[in-house]
């Protein structure tokens, strides 16, 4: 495992954060509960210190499980604990809830499925346009007064939204999505960098796309977030990401590593990233995935990948 601090909060974070939506159990491949607990078992033991978690996973059932495992390991304070708010899941709905008192009462919640009595990393999980920032930053200023968070984050913001948050408190995490299959951030992402804010990226392998387990397309359920958050298992994209998944296949073989860790290696290469956060749900994955650390792409590969992404990208900025 490789480590490095996030940004200014001198936080001392593993580069590989494991993402909890899927194992919250909605929207996702289901597995068993005891596969999911010892999905978190197994970053722990593999050194990943991070986890990113939301209320909005399955309405609490990630930060939960989280919770059980944490306490039952005793290892709440080794681990850095990301979790968010304003955005509420219910009845299978995402809801924008930046108000300050839905925001209190979410916390709370929070720090009861987790099991613990402060939260290292809070962030706004999407803007709320019908709530005005400052209510938002001044529920977050005062919950880090009375030592509930420890530091303020926010998620799929703009640099506009994000410099509008900073007039009220300081932002120290930016958590937006990253991927050979989504770039669209990447100048943002570079500014906050800059700003000495820590970046945490999702989607790092695309959903699920960039480990080569999807070669054809396919019909998923109207609430699986391959059908409704991720565009690439649709066309047009899809068949431009099984073209760049051609030039992977070559890496892959050549260098006898899974697929998954090419998209991760690409991605912690970028030294504006402090951590690329990998949903898994099950052990064999994360042990996998965590091997990444063990080579590098070299410049050459590195070429090739970019050249294989340039039909992809043309058609994404198109779109
Ligand atoms: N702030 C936000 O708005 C936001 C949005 C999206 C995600 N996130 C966070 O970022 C995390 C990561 O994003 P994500 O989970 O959407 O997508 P992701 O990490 O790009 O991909 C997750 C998918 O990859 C699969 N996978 C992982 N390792 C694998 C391996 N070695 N071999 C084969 N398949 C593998 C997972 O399978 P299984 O599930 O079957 O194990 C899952 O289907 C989330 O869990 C969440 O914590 C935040």
């Amino acid at each position: 495992m490789e480590y490095t601090e996030l940004g200014k909060t001198q936080l001392h974070v593993s580069r590989m954060c494991l993402g909890t939506w899927g194992i919250g159990g909605a929207g996702w491949d289901l597995y068993s509960d005891e596969c999911r607990m010892d999905a978190i078992k197994a970053a722990v033991d593999c050194g990943i210190n991070f986890i990113d978690t939301a209320p909005a996973y399955n309405g609490g059932r990630a930060e939960k499980y989280i919770g059980q495992v944490l306490h039952k390991l005793g290892v709440r304070k080794e681990v850095i604990l990301a979790t968010k708010c304003g955005n509420e899941f219910i009845n299978g709905k995402y809801i924008r809830c930046g108000a300050a008192d839905k925001i209190m009462r979410e916390c709370e919640e929070s720090l009861h499925n987790l099991k613990t009595d402060y939260i290292d990393v809070y962030l706004v999980h999407w803007p709320d346009p019908n709530v005005p920032m400052e209510e938002t930053m001044d529920a977050l200023n005062t919950l880090k007064k009375q030592g509930k968070i420890l530091h303020i984050g926010v998620s799929n913001f703009t640099k506009e939204q994000i410099e509008e948050a900073e007039k009220y408190c300081d932002i120290e995490v930016y958590q937006p999505q990253y991927s050979m299959v989504d770039r669209k951030g990447e100048q943002l992402i570079q500014w906050a960098y800059a700003q000495r804010i820590g970046v945490m990226t999702y989607g790092t392998l695309g959903g699920g796309i960039l480990t080569g387990k999807y070669r054809e397309l396919k019909a998923y359920a109207v609430n699986d977030n391959r059908n409704r958050f991720y565009p690439y298992f649709k066309e047009p994209l899809f068949s431009k990401v099984m073209i760049l998944l051609r030039t992977m296949d070559q890496i892959s073989m050549e260098r006898n590593v899974p697929l998954t860790q090419i998209a991760l290696n690409w991605a912690l290469q970028k030294p504006f990233i402090s951590s690329c956060i990998i949903g898994a749900q099950s052990r064999d994955k994360i042990e996998e995935n965590c091997k990444v650390f063990e080579w590098k792409l070299n410049s050459d590969e590195i070429q090739l990948l970019e050249q294989a992404l340039k039909e992809y990208t043309e058609c994404m900025d198109e779109l």
